[in-house]
């Protein structure tokens, strides 16, 4: 039998979610949103292309939770996306309304199911998704670090003129500008970016890492990235589906690891069928670790004015 993934919110990000967890053939998905015909639309859509496409996943659009019961995994993409001059943070209280009416249809409809966050401002819908949800904590977790390190990855990849499939990169903390990417963590099949890259090239490739969401909303203009958003989170679905044991950055809860405590963030952990099955904690150095607090500092004020 077909896992199965239900998606929150059939916009940008959640279509194109159901579109590649399809084509990959690892679940049934369903799309949800609250727009009467969207999801519906889209997942005819889908349907009609799989013969196309030879995929034999079933992809099915609804207003109901209930036809989202017994979900393996929930993707939430629900909420409202960033226009230009929009930080992720403007997005909060809106996103916060919409979060908490979904994730308790979550807990009612899929109790032993593993929820996937990707609406911002994600390190804090996070931590709101596992409150309200009631979940284990491993059970809870947000898309942000394999995203980014996929931007730093492309980056680097486009700089030095190879290819993406031999870079391997590490971004911890917040998504947003207090992100914390990695140089020292950053390999060319095993080779370290700053054995390969002056320091003024890393920096800028850092720079560029940290506002490369904002760059692709001043292009688009109506909306915010999708493909690569929904490509990362589809990874973490994989992971979790087919037991991978894979070390990803995810937006986790941290109980005491890196000095920080109750709060989400991003660090890399081992995604499998349990969910975040551990927290590897890196020796970081003392600029890298205080870089981790200082953006975890910035969420969890966030998250005490919003009374969380
Ligand atoms: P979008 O506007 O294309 O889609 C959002 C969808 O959510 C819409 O179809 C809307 O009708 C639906 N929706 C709103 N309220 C709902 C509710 N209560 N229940 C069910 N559906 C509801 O936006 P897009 O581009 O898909 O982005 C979605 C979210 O993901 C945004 O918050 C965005 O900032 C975030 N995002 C996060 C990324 C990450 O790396 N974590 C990357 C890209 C986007
Ligand atoms: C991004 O990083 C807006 O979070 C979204 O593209």
């Amino acid at each position: 039998m077909m896992n199965k993934v239900s998606v929150v919110g059939a916009g940008n990000v959640g279509a194109t979610i159901g579109l590649l967890l399809a084509q990959k053939e690892i679940a049934d998905v369903v799309l949800l949103d609250v727009v009467e015909g969207i999801p519906q639309g889209k997942a005819l859509d889908m349907m009609e292309a799989a013969p196309l496409q030879g995929y034999n996943s079933a992809i099915t659009g609804t207003q109901d939770y209930r036809d989202t019961a017994g979900s393996d995994i929930v993707v939430v993409t629900a909420g409202l996306a960033r226009k230009p001059g929009m930080s992720r943070e403007d997005l909060l209280v809106k996103n916060k309304e919409i979060i908490e009416s979904v994730v308790e249809q979550v807990r009612a409809h899929s109790p032993g199911s593993i929820i996937i966050l990707v609406t911002n401002p994600l390190d804090i819908m996070t931590y709101l998704a596992w409150k309200v949800s009631g979940f284990e904590p491993k059970k809870v977790l947000g898309q942000a670090g394999v995203l980014d390190s996929s931007r730093f990855r492309c980056f680097i990849a486009m700089e030095l003129g190879v290819s993406v499939e031999d870079v391997s990169a590490m971004v911890l903390g917040g998504h947003g500008d207090s992100m914390v990417p990695l140089p020292r963590y950053t390999t060319v099949s095993g080779i370290t970016i700053t054995e390969l890259l002056p320091a003024d090239a890393i920096e800028r490739i850092v720079q560029r890492t940290r506002k490369a969401g904002g760059e692709i909303v001043a292009h688009l203009k109506t909306g915010s990235a999708y493909y690569s958003p929904a490509a990362a989170t589809v990874e973490m679905v994989e992971a979790i589906l087919k037991d991978k044991k894979r070390i990803m950055p995810v937006s986790a809860c941290l109980t005491g690891e890196y000095g920080l405590d109750d709060i989400y963030i991003g660090v890399p952990v081992i995604l499998g069928k349990g969910g975040v099955e551990k927290i590897i904690e890196l020796k970081l150095t003392g600029d890298e670790l205080a870089a981790l607090q200082k953006s975890a500092a910035i969420y969890k004020e966030k998250i005490q004015n919003l009374g969380i």
